[in-house]
């Protein structure tokens, strides 16, 4: 089954799942790299790890639902079943939410429904709170928002700083993505083969 990763930066999550795809942990295909910013940091993992990457912003486009149409033909044209957000920060619009119903997920470094949106870590960080962590999601037209597959928490100590519980979220979730990934493929397998019987 192959699946696409959509990441607008760094791309450390997209190389754990690279690698975890790589090694067999995930019974699936990474048939694709889509990054939003041609010079994200993320296409150079993809490079070293000949995984075939595309990059085009939405400014080179008319409208938004323009951007995303593109983006669908591409994913249909790579017979893609599942668009895993990793560290894309753009709000899904109706265009691929429809062509790709319950089949797209997110990772977001939060408790959520706390601290969506940009910058997770460090509004944890500031607001004081004693423990944060990572959410898995399916992902809706909200910002952060949709159904919840798996969290996990960190723990903030006192003396963490915001650079040491950065490192421990993404420890997180460079460990659980992969997980989550992995049964989320194999669900869709199963049902699809249910459906043949
Ligand atoms: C990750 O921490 C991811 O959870 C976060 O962006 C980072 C990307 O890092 N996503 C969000 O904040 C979504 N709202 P990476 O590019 O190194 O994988």
């Amino acid at each position: 089954m192959r699946f696409a990763v959509f990441a607008s930066g760094n791309g450390s999550n997209f190389q754990a799942i690279a690698e975890a795809t790589i090694q067999g942990e995930i019974p699936g295909e990474l048939a694709v790299l889509f990054c939003d910013k041609k010079n994200a940091y993320a296409i150079e993992r993809a490079k070293k790890l000949q995984i075939p990457a595309i990059a085009f912003s939405p400014q080179d486009f008319a409208t938004k639902a323009t951007y995303e149409a593109e983006i669908l033909h591409l994913m249909e044209e790579e017979h893609v079943e599942l668009i895993v957000l990793a560290g894309y920060m753009r709000i899904i619009g109706p265009t691929l939410l429809e062509g790709y119903k319950q089949r797209i997920l997110n990772i977001h470094p939060a408790l959520l429904p706390n601290f969506p949106g940009l910058t997770g870590i460090r509004d944890a960080f500031e607001s004081g709170v004693h423990e944060t962590g990572v959410t898995v999601h399916y992902v809706d037209a909200g910002v952060d928002s949709g159904p919840i597959i798996k969290q996990e928490k960190v723990l903030r100590h006192s003396e963490d700083t915001l650079a040491s519980l950065e490192q421990k979220i993404h420890q997180v979730e460079h460990r659980i993505y992969p997980e989550v990934i992995a049964e989320v493929l194999q669900n869709i397998q199963s049902k699809e083969e249910r459906k043949k019987v």
